[in-house]
């Protein structure tokens, strides 16, 4: 009797996420998972998708993003799928859309994602059945925002949370990692967590440990600062009883280029007593909200959106100002609410970071930006054809595991991240010859070329350029997550 599978990707070259070199093999799969890895040259199938001469790899795995309101309002996610992912983890850099309901502009950066309508999830059970009730294109699995749970519960941010405070996040908290999330993010370098005390997050973190969940963190200062910034996120990780992840590791600010040699030494020593996780963007340029503080450290600086004056997206602040006739500071008071990209890193210093082992590519984008940053659309791209093809920071079996059972094992997303018999059919089939990213910070909104077709839980999303407009996605709940691993 011969095999039959609802789809066989046939005919290609299989990158399997372990890091493996490839190897010729078909995949098969049954509903929604894997059902076979070989020669399938016997079998038939429904639907056959032929990937002679391409990669079969599994979908990409974008540990860091702010894709919360983007699976609501942007459900076909063709800024990720176009790239080949299939799972996003939402609610990075202390910033989650729930559990937080407000009927006034939430604070920078909480406007990354949207104003107050969009804040109306008052727990996060209520974000995940909007989410459930009408499924994006990817999946998703979410932390809680500790910037979030302070401007649900504090009247002043300025300062450190109270003790009945504390017990008012610890109870939005408690809600959250009780509806399925998977741990809790922090983003202490900005201004509605900056006050907060190394105390107050490992007060909180301190229910992350019972629940197996874990700890993410912009932290406090990626400049001078950076090595403290480093001590403090191990020492939360560790009283608290946690993994820590250091969310886009980067040195900013020209006087600390080259420092990622002292912070990658201090990261792998740590490795070894505590689990340490990171992160990282293949860009020189960071994005986020528009802030002066941000000026001096940057050697070029891009407005990205501003409520005032949307007519500047993409444009340079120096161009903005001069035109203007005012000083930068002044442009960027005219401008705000408003975001930016700062040029600020070392091209040596990412392309340190990104070789570490222990590294995960993740994409920091920006979905509701008008300008966002080319990290949006281009990030796995731009890994795979530039800085492993091109510039042979690695070989391709090794960024594809950067991609897919790294960020898999180190978030605990179980039955993702592999193709393997068993396994969620997430897989993504591209050109390894042609793959590149094509978003630039000019045209920033522009799909990458050479991926071929992706499949979230055995449906493709995305074919010949263009979403499918299919959305199989599922939210990956942590008791779910952990059941199954
Ligand atoms: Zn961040
Ligand atoms: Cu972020």
């Amino acid at each position: 009797m011969t095999q039959h599978f609802d789809l066989i990707v046939r005919g290609g070259t299989l990158y399997d996420g372990t890091g493996a070199a490839g190897r010729p093999a078909d995949v098969g799969v049954i509903g929604d998972r894997i059902a076979a890895v070989g020669d399938l040259s016997g079998a038939s199938a429904d639907a056959v998708h032929d990937a002679t001469g391409k990669a079969v790899a599994p979908g990409f795995i974008d540990v860091h993003t702010h894709d919360d309101r983007a699976l609501l309002s942007n459900p076909d996610m063709a800024m990720k799928t176009s790239q080949g992912v299939t799972t996003v983890v939402v609610g990075n850099c202390g910033v989650s859309l729930s559990p937080l309901a407000i009927d006034r502009r939430p604070p920078p950066p909480l406007d990354l994602l949207g104003d107050q309508e969009w804040y109306r999830f008052p727990r996060m059970a209520d974000y995940m059945a909007a989410v459930d009730a009408a499924p994006a294109a990817v999946n998703a699995a979410c932390l809680v925002g500790h910037g979030t749970l302070r401007v649900g519960a504090m009247d002043d941010l300025m300062r450190p949370a109270t003790e009945p405070e504390i017990a008012a996040m610890k109870e939005r908290l408690a809600e959250g990692l009780e509806a399925g999330a998977i741990g809790m993010s922090t983003g202490l370098f900005y201004r509605p967590a900056n006050a907060a005390p190394t105390e107050e997050v490992i007060a909180l973190a301190e229910l992350l440990q019972p629940a197996g969940a874990l700890y993410a963190t912009h932290m406090r200062d990626e400049g001078e600062g950076v090595m403290d910034s480093l001590h403090e996120t191990f020492r939360i990780g560790r009283e608290a009883g946690v993994r820590a992840i250091v969310s886009h590791h980067k040195v900013i600010g020209k006087p600390n280029f080259g420092r990622s040699e002292e912070t990658l030494a201090l990261i792998d020593r740590t490795q070894g007593e505590q689990d340490i996780g990171l992160d990282c963007y293949p860009y020189v340029a960071a994005s986020t909200v528009l802030d002066s503080s941000r000026l001096e450290r940057s050697s070029r600086v891009m407005v990205t959106w501003s409520t005032k004056h949307p007519e500047v997206s993409g444009r340079d602040l120096a161009d903005i100002a001069a035109e203007w006739g005012i000083s930068q500071i002044e442009a960027v008071d005219r401008l705000n609410p408003a975001g930016a990209i700062y040029f600020m890193m070392d091209e040596a210093d990412v392309r340190r970071i990104l070789s570490y082992p222990h590294t995960i590519v993740a994409s920091d984008g920006l979905p509701h930006d008008s300008h966002p940053h080319p990290r949006l659309w281009g990030t796995f791209p731009r890994v795979l054809g530039h800085y492993a093809r091109d510039v042979g920071l690695f070989p391709l079996e090794e960024a594809v595991r950067r991609m897919t059972s790294l960020p898999a094992e180190r978030f605990r997303l179980s039955g993702r991240g592999r193709i393997a018999v068993g396994a969620h059919a997430d897989i993504t089939v591209f050109d390894p010859a042609t793959v590149i990213d094509s978003a630039t910070f000019e045209k920033p909104a522009t799909p990458a070329e050479g991926i071929d077709c992706v499949f979230v839980n055995g449906t493709a999303v995305w074919a010949d350029g263009a979403s499918t407009g299919a959305r199989p996605g599922r939210l990956l709940r942590r008791q779910e997550l952990q059941r199954a691993s």
